[in-house]
């Protein structure tokens, strides 16, 4: 069987980082990797896999920054080119980015069956690229992968339950596993000069970066807080920074870094403050309570017992959240067995 796996922007790295392992261990699946080129500084990609063992992309369509419909364009045509050299039996797409997008359409057009892994997850809110994107890729694929009950509700009420499977979640497959990696060796994953009992934020979001009220007021938020904050800082907020809204003094900037050492700052963190998917659920696998700086979640198994606060940019909430006491209930089971890799390759064979 040959597979084209696309993949562009960072946590779709991490994703394909744990799904490859497992399908290329079988024999009779040849597995393409494409990446499109969305994320491409060495801190947003090449340290992902230099340092997950993810094999050396086949194609790399250098798509790069732009607008929406510029970027998608870009990378649609040259996925096009890849499918028609390659023939491949299906395109394994993941998430909800422009390469999402863009690989479901190229393949569907080809008549080439698309795989989405992390199917059905929905914000119900159109504002949000990633939304459309998701939306149309569900629809326009051949076999969905939902990470968690809710996402098969959603498939369920859209009319996709009978080419949705239950796979459970590849980021709690990658969390386990990698969480090994750094258990053996602690000091090489911690960041040198980080002060004990800091909060360790990300804000990348488009709702949040390209709406200077929402910054400064999660800045405000952050400003009024005794800890530090440690932000890795995603590209996109840098941009903004430099242009308009100054940070709070309390808040220690470093540059993005590889999936290991984030897993390493999110263990030794106090609490996790973040508009990130993939984060809010790192967060409740490594059971830290989360603040999510948006005004909705798709991610709603993770908000019992107050693990995940929805906060918005209110400095209020936001405030009172970060105060409160951490729960003590247990993690719910809802993300799969760690085992999604392996039943995303028995359905991919059997489909
Ligand atoms: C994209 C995804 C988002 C995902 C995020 C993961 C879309 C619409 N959005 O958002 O769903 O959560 O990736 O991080 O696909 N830039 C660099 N270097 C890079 C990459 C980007 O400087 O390596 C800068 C560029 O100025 C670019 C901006 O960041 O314009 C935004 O990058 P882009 O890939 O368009 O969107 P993200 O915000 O990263
Ligand atoms: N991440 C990372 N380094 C960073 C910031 C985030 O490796 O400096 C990881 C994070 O642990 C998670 C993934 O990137 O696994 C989430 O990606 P991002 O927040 O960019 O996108 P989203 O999940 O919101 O689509």
């Amino acid at each position: 069987m040959k597979i084209v796996s696309v993949v562009g922007a960072r946590p779709q790295f991490i994703k394909a980082a744990t799904v490859s392992r497992v399908i290329r261990a079988n024999p009779s699946v040849n597995e393409i990797l494409l990446h499109t080129g969305q994320h491409y500084d060495e801190n947003m990609s090449d340290v992902f896999f230099r340092e997950l063992n993810i094999p050396e992309p086949d194609y790399n369509l250098e798509a790069g920054s732009g607008s929406h419909a510029e970027q998608t364009g870009m990378m649609l045509k040259g996925i096009e080119d890849v499918l028609l050299k390659e023939k491949p039996d299906c395109t394994l797409v993941y998430g909800d980015t422009n390469s999402t997008l863009a690989g479901a359409l190229a393949a569907a057009k080809l008549h080439i069956p698309v795989a989405h892994v992390e199917a059905g997850l929905r914000s119900f809110n159109r504002f949000m690229p990633e939304e459309i994107n998701r939306i149309v890729t569900d629809r326009i694929s051949d076999l969905l992968f939902a990470p968690t009950k809710t996402a098969i509700d959603n498939l369920t009420r859209e009319g996709l339950a009978d080419i949705t499977c239950f796979t459970g979640d590849v980021m709690y497959d990658s969390v386990l596993y990698y969480r090994e990696w750094i258990l053996q060796d602690p000091g090489k994953y911690k960041i040198p000069g980080i002060p004990a009992n800091y909060l360790l934020a990300t804000i990348h979001r488009a709702e949040n970066t390209d709406n200077p009220e929402n910054l400064k007021n999660i800045f405000r938020a952050f400003s009024r807080l005794d800890q530090v904050i440690v932000l890795p800082i995603h590209p996109r907020l840098r941009k903004i920074l430099q242009s308009s809204v100054a940070l709070p003094e309390n808040v220690f900037i470093i540059e993005p870094v590889g999936y290991l050492r984030m897993l390493k700052l999110t263990m030794d963190a106090a609490k996790v403050l973040t508009d990130s998917g993939g984060l809010q659920k790192e967060a409740y696998f490594l059971q830290k309570q989360c603040i999510t700086l948006r005004t909705e979640t798709e991610w709603i198994e993770t908000l019992h017992d107050q693990w995940n606060i929805v906060a918005g940019s209110d400095p209020e909430i936001i405030e009172k959240a970060v105060q409160c006491a951490p729960p003590a209930a247990p993690l719910l089971p809802g993300f799969g067995n760690g085992k999604s890799a392996e039943i995303i390759l028995e359905k991919l064979l059997s489909f």
